[in-house]
């Protein structure tokens, strides 16, 4: 595991998304659990993979594949994922949709890959700056989301809208301290280390007082469990 992996899966408190990576962290380690040993788990967008080790500890057979880097399986802009279809009983796309330009396309290929009664894990964003990878075209409610899922194909079993509005939006000032700290001396960068480190305590705290209502009408990160109908 190199070290952007590492702090991806445990990222220090003076990290800037140290609230809504550790999330991130816990909503897979659950999905895993719940979904049992064995079998081939097809990350479609991998990036760098951060997830691989927890499902290969579960003894899933893992494969990343994506447009860009050194995945597993690399797919060729504007065309099928190179597996066969019903390959998997487990789809992941962690923080991809809000990337995609042709969701049929895309979506397709998740339902396409799942093996009758597989699973499908997705997370994107609701509320969340700017971020191209190498682009960046949407942000979803939870009610949009689920419109776009259904209309393609697939039952929703489970949305979890997560972390509200006060929790977001201080998370957003140290979104943008830490871009402030970019390329400044050890001094500013160490100051905003240990702002972050108390603004996550900060966030934490909201996130709890947030009511439930609040927090999924409006929220900063969306995961949803979905099977094709
Ligand atoms: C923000 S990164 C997330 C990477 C990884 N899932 C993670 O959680 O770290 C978005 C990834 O989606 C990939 N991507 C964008 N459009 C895609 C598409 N149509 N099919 C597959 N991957 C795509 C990008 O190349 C990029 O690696």
């Amino acid at each position: 595991m190199n070290t952007a992996t590492a702090d991806r899966l445990h990222p220090p408190m003076w990290d800037h998304q140290w609230y809504p990576l550790t999330r991130l962290r816990s909503l897979v380690e659950e999905f895993i659990a719940d979904h049992g040993r064995g079998g081939h788990a097809i990350d479609l967008g991998s990036g760098d993979a951060p997830y691989r080790s927890l499902f290969e500890r579960a003894r899933w057979r893992y494969t990343a594949c994506d447009i860009d880097g050194d995945p597993d399986v690399l797919i060729q802009p504007g065309r099928p994922v190179p597996l066969p279809d019903g390959t998997a009983g487990i789809v992941v796309s962690f923080q991809v949709l809000e990337h995609v330009g042709d969701l049929d396309a895309y979506l397709g290929e998740c339902r396409r890959l799942l093996r009758p009664g597989g699973v499908m894990l997705l997370t994107t964003h609701g509320n969340w700056p700017f971020h191209p990878h190498p682009t960046d075209y949407r942000r979803w409610t939870p009610m949009g989301l689920r419109l776009e899922l259904e209309e393609r194909g697939f039952v929703i079993e489970r949305l979890d809208a997560l972390i509200g509005p006060p929790a977001w939006m201080a998370n957003y000032a140290l979104l943008a301290l830490h871009e402030l700290g970019r390329g400044r001396g050890r001094v500013v960068r160490g100051a905003i280390a240990s702002a972050c480190v108390a603004g996550n305590g900060l966030i934490v705290t909201a996130d709890r007082l947030t009511p439930p209502r609040f927090r999924e009408s409006d929220p900063s990160l969306l995961a949803v469990r979905a099977r094709p109908s």
